[in-house]
């Protein structure tokens, strides 16, 4: 998710699940091919297993970029056909691709060509763009793009308003049709489905998870963490596992922290995505206001989390 899922958020989600696969924000194939490529691809291994997901539309581009992927390391390639924004509209990548199924076919060919087995090419899509309402439109286009090679399609189960509807807006507005993705899982038993969109607790997991591959969870992820702390448990099959406590997070991202620091990272930087972690709980506010306070901003990581431990234990 763009500005927010960088590589500090997902080493701190790393912390709260060893097991979910965690994605890049989008980066377009124009920034990774004219622009720093380190400050956009950087992880840190702990982060593993990470997806980068590109933003584009020309084959041999997106080669170019599946190439630097799997240079990097990472686990898995990931083609954005799901974003309404109007400046990524007018790159002609992003929604409107679905539709333009055979170029993103192409686009998908051209990647595996690329990497081969390497690493898996993926695509997340909308059930439909502006007024296709009919679910035969997502099929073709699944059909048409999995003869390209794809394997793995991520669906979020809104319609993308490709017109007068701002991004935010486009998460929220067009109303959510679970049942379309479930049908698409059906009609392709072989391809691997993952649902996403409005996934906010563990019944919706087990629910969907008893009719399709996988569960992508955006917003809740990020605006409540500790939820990810349970998940090796009670989703991806692990005996155990998951941090005891917020506490243990903490102390780990405090040392991230510093470690950063002597990269000239900010700890900021690191935190701003770690404003949730105790969301739910007493104190939580006011640890929060510690972390983003402007006045702390300047304060090493080790000061910073004493100052907001010690406000949220005075709550
Ligand atoms: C701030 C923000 C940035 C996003 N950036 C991306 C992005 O870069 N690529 C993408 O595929 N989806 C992006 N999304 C959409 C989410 O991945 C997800 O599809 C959507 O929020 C619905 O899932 P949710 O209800 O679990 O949040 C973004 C969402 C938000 C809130």
């Amino acid at each position: 998710m763009l500005d927010w899922t960088d590589r500090h958020c997902r080493y701190f989600h790393r912390q709260l699940s060893r097991g979910a696969r965690l994605y890049t924000e989008m980066v377009t194939t124009g920034a990774l091919l004219h622009g720093d490529q380190a400050r956009h691809l950087d992880f840190d291994p702990a982060e593993h297993p990470v997806a980068l997901q590109l933003g584009g539309s020309e084959p041999s581009d997106l080669a170019a970029c599946a190439r630097l992927a799997q240079r990097w390391g990472y686990a898995e390639v990931n083609l954005n056909c799901g974003c309404p924004s109007p400046r990524v509209q007018r790159g002609a990548f992003g929604a409107c691709l679905m539709g333009e199924a055979a170029l993103v076919r192409d686009c998908v060919a051209a990647m595996r060509d690329a990497v081969g087995d390497a690493l898996p090419v993926t695509v997340k899509h909308r059930i439909g763009i502006d007024r296709i309402e009919d679910y035969g439109f997502m099929r073709d286009f699944v059909g048409t793009v999995a003869e390209g090679g794809c394997r793995l399609f991520i669906v979020h189960a809104r319609n993308a308003w490709l017109d007068g509807l701002s991004p935010k807006d486009n998460r929220e507005v067009p109303p959510l049709r679970y049942e379309l993705v479930y049908q698409l899982k059906r009609e392709f038993p072989s391809l691997g489905i993952v649902l996403n969109g409005g996934v906010r607790d563990d019944a919706a997991v087990r629910e969907h998870l008893a009719r399709v591959d996988g569960v992508m969870v955006g917003r809740e992820a990020y605006q409540r963490p500790w939820w990810l702390a349970s998940w090796d448990r009670e989703h991806l099959g692990a005996a155990e596992g998951g941090p005891r406590s917020p506490e243990q997070v903490e102390a780990a991202m405090r040392a991230y922290c510093e470690r950063m620091a002597q990269l000239g990272v900010p700890p900021f930087a690191v935190v701003r995505h770690m404003l949730g972690l105790w969301k739910g709980a007493s104190g939580a506010r006011l640890w929060r206001q510690a972390l983003s306070e402007p006045r702390h901003r300047r304060l090493p990581a080790d000061e910073l989390f004493s100052i907001a431990s010690q406000a949220r234990l005075a709550a």
